[in-house]
């Protein structure tokens, strides 16, 4: 019976334990997205993970979604990338970049001069955008041409490159939680009659096509792609999710990718259906209702094969040594939502490792 502190392959990278830290949004990138020494210090610290996963990063100007979020378009932003990547391969750890587009969770705001969020299909997503003025509602998007749907694919292609030569072992494709690839997945923001909406083959294209650009850029085992379906987060609806979903992972195991990172919902029979279908590695972010996922939980999914390996991400957010805590069996830290989007080191890289707080240093 596996646990979570025996190794795992997942297609080219290997994870010395299956305790993965979950992407999360910190917001603490400078206004221009370039990753700062604070987040080097705040990944490398979470290097005993099997595997990091980083924030959503946007690949291209008309992909940036969250003010204080990273991205990966620009020299410096690549440059900020490698002082982390280096960081936390100096500490020992292996680290993945989320890759994001988040079409029509963008905004204006955040866009270049003029810009307007491009999705799918033009229907304003009911939900909120953070800019560097708060949260404000989302704007109705402009439906994307085909042309733009190619240079999306291209732009994620590109950040791919971009992050593998900034010392990325892989990148995760961000298939989730309401952002672009999901936008072309689901029911009510994808009302497009040709080749990219309609059917679920259809529908499945653009993250098809996305999946193929991007390892033909990283080869083969470096490519992950994370699903939430299912979740309405983005005001998303999914009426036909057996048919889309089931098509998708259908195509994509024909895809040599790294892994599938799945965001379990409330229904029980959808990880069903994904496990069935998925014959690779499925990294779980377990659901657990409004609480983070728990020690007892993520152990039972990797004991009875329902993950391979599961990920944390308020958890990881309060105890750096996460993994290490959990094999040794000692309390965790809280985490503090307070501080989980923007603000400095405070609730970002002053929480004690189990070492320190049991000597009180
Ligand atoms: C502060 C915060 C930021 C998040 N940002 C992202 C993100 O950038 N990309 C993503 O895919 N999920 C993001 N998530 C979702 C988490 O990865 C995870 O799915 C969710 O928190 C449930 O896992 P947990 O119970 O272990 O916290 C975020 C969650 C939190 C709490």
């Amino acid at each position: 019976m596996a646990t979570l502190f025996d190794p795992h392959r997942a297609g080219a990278i290997p994870l010395p334990n299956r305790v993965v830290m979950a992407p999360m949004t910190r917001n603490r990138a400078d206004r221009d997205g370039v990753p700062t020494d604070l987040m080097a210090r705040y990944y490398a610290q979470r290097a005993g993970a099997g595997l990091i996963v980083t924030e959503s990063v946007w690949i291209s100007p008309d992909g940036h979604g969250e003010a204080g979020a990273p991205g990966l378009h620009t020299a410096a932003q690549a440059a900020g990338w490698r002082t982390v990547t280096d960081a936390v391969h100096r500490a020992g750890g292996r680290i993945v970049a989320q890759l994001v587009h988040t079409g029509r969770l963008a905004h204006p705001a955040l866009l270049p001069p003029g810009a307007v969020p491009l999705a799918p299909s033009a229907v304003r997503a009911r939900t909120e955008t953070r800019t560097f003025d708060g949260l404000v509602p989302c704007v109705t998007p402009r439906e994307m041409t085909e042309e733009e749907i190619t240079g999306a694919v291209d732009a994620f292609a590109a950040a791919a490159r971009r992050a593998l030569d900034a010392g990325f072992d892989g990148v995760e494709l961000q298939g989730a939680n309401g952002n672009l690839i999901h936008q072309f997945l689901s029911g009510n923001a994808n009302l497009r009659t040709d080749g990219y909406g309609g059917t679920p083959a259809g529908r499945i294209r653009f993250a098809l096509e996305t999946v193929r650009a991007v390892v033909a850029q990283t080869g083969p085992g470096r490519v992950g792609l994370r699903l939430s379906p299912g979740s309405d987060y983005g005001d998303l609806a999914e009426p036909d999710l057996p048919a889309v979903h089931g098509a998708l992972l259908d195509a994509l195991a024909a895809e040599p990718l790294a892994y599938l990172h799945l965001i379990e919902g409330p229904d029980p029979a959808v990880a069903a259906l994904v496990r069935e279908r998925w014959p690779a590695t499925l990294i779980v972010n377990p659901w657990t209702g409004d609480a983070p996922t728990d020690p007892l939980t993520a152990t039972r999914r990797v004991a009875t094969g329902a993950a391979d390996a599961v990920s944390f991400a308020r958890m990881f957010a309060a105890n750096p040594d996460l993994p290490e805590r959990l094999r040794l069996g000692v309390p965790l830290n809280d985490p503090d939502p307070d501080t989980f989007h923007g603000g400095d080191a405070a609730g970002y890289t002053d929480y004690p490792r189990h070492r320190a707080a049991v000597v009180g240093v």
